[in-house]
């Protein structure tokens, strides 16, 4: 059930201290951030911080979203899901008490938490979405009223259910001063992109993000990541196998759209099996910005500005492609816009819990194809603190 206005929350129009919690598909870690909002404009930005997971746990997560692969009901929990369950309780619970200790904050002086969880499936075609995390356990844990399960609804509603951030996209784009049409990129282990045109806001997912170049680096050199790009700096981009994966339906369809993160896994499949690590890692790479380039067609005017956020904005490599691909645009990293490039997933789960506590839209026709402006999460209280 969405969640109903909290009684006591502070009248309308009045900043509250939200924090949010972002753990990715690239399954990288759990982000913290702290900011000051109404639930519309963004008051103050506050710390952020980031709890990683360890070889064991990401290789846990993985187990996960294989044994959630086939599962038709949302709350069961087979195999390593289960466990996966209560590694990401306890790693998220943890995180915000290091955060709190760490910068002096008192829970009660804390509004309330959102908490997106880990995404093990996502199917809206089949109106399934899961994101383990339990937010009843954490409210109580806490005591600190947490909204979680921020997509069932709109997926329940007929939409994408993804992205989420588009709106608290438009709430920081409206405070910058870009050249419009702006596009704000999130490359995270899928990519998507919000277009804001003064009250005009479009998103949807572009397709690969680092998911793709993580996976290959993994198993080619047991590395979770290509740091800083250096790999693909060095190898040659296969465009021909770009252009035959460009063919893949999902590049022709209008947003609206979104990707469960192994879509494309079995699409890539053996393509990239004779290549060189470096040949391999630069070819993806090319494949997360050409992806991009060409969601461009799709929307109503090529955006001015680019505006880069995720752990895709620290590879040099593919700002560098992506740039190559947009120009004349601007491509810039969410940094120099001034906003936070690790943490803004995370921020925006923050916003959209108080949106969710004062019932307001989280996603709208534009953003998930859901069918009219609708709000989602559901609130956890803590019972007895
Ligand atoms: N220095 C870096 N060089 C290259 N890639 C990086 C770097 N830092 C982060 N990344 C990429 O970003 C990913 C994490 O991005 P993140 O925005 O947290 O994604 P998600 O939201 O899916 O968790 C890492 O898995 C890695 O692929
Ligand atoms: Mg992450």
């Amino acid at each position: 059930m969405p969640a109903q206005p909290l009684p006591g929350l502070p009248e309308e129009g009045t900043s509250v201290l939200a924090i949010g919690l972002m753990s990715g598909t690239s399954q990288d870690g759990v982000d913290v951030a702290l900011i000051d909002t109404d639930g519309e404009t963004i008051a103050q930005f506050g710390p952020t911080a980031y709890r990683p997971y360890g070889k064991a746990e990401r290789a846990l997560l993985r187990d996960a979203i294989a044994a959630a692969a086939n599962i038709t009901d949302r709350t069961a929990r087979p195999g390593a899901l289960g466990e996966a369950a209560a590694l990401v309780d306890t790693a998220h619970a943890e995180a915000v008490e290091t955060f709190l200790t760490a910068n002096g904050i008192r829970a009660a002086d804390v509004a309330v938490i959102g908490f997106h969880g880990q995404t093990v499936l996502h199917r809206p075609e089949r109106r399934l979405t899961v994101q383990i995390g339990d937010g009843r356990a954490l409210a109580a844990r806490l005591c600190i009223p947490v909204v979680y399960d921020f997509r069932a609804a709109d997926v329940a509603a007929g939409g994408q259910g993804a992205p989420l951030a588009p709106l608290f996209h438009r709430a920081l784009v409206s405070r910058l001063d870009r050249e419009p049409p702006v596009a704000v990129l999130n490359v995270g282990g899928v990519a998507n992109v919000t277009y804001i045109d003064g009250e005009n806001v479009i998103a949807c997912d572009t397709g690969p993000g680092n998911a793709l170049i993580d996976d290959f680096l993994r198993q080619r050199t047991g590395q979770p990541l290509d740091t800083d790009g250096r790999m693909a700096a060095a190898g040659v981009v296969d465009e021909a196998a770009i252009r035959q994966w460009l063919e893949h339906p999902f590049f022709a369809l209008r947003p609206p759209k979104s990707l469960d993160r192994d879509d494309f896994r079995t699409f890539v499949g053996h393509t990239l099996d004779a290549a060189s690590v470096v040949d391999g890692a630069a070819t993806l790479t090319a494949l997360t910005a050409a992806s991009i380039e060409r969601i461009v067609a799709q929307l109503p005017r090529a955006p001015q500005s680019w505006i880069v956020s995720g752990g895709g904005a620290r590879n040099p490599t593919l700002m560098r492609m992506l740039a190559e691909r947009l120009r004349p645009a601007q491509v810039e990293s969410a940094t120099d816009a001034g906003w936070s490039v690790d943490a803004l997933e995370a921020q925006a789960f923050a916003y959209l819990a108080v949106r969710s506590l004062r019932g307001r839209p989280l996603s709208l026709p534009t953003t998930t194809g859901v069918p009219r402006p609708l709000t989602g999460g559901v609130l956890a209280k803590p019972q007895t603190c």
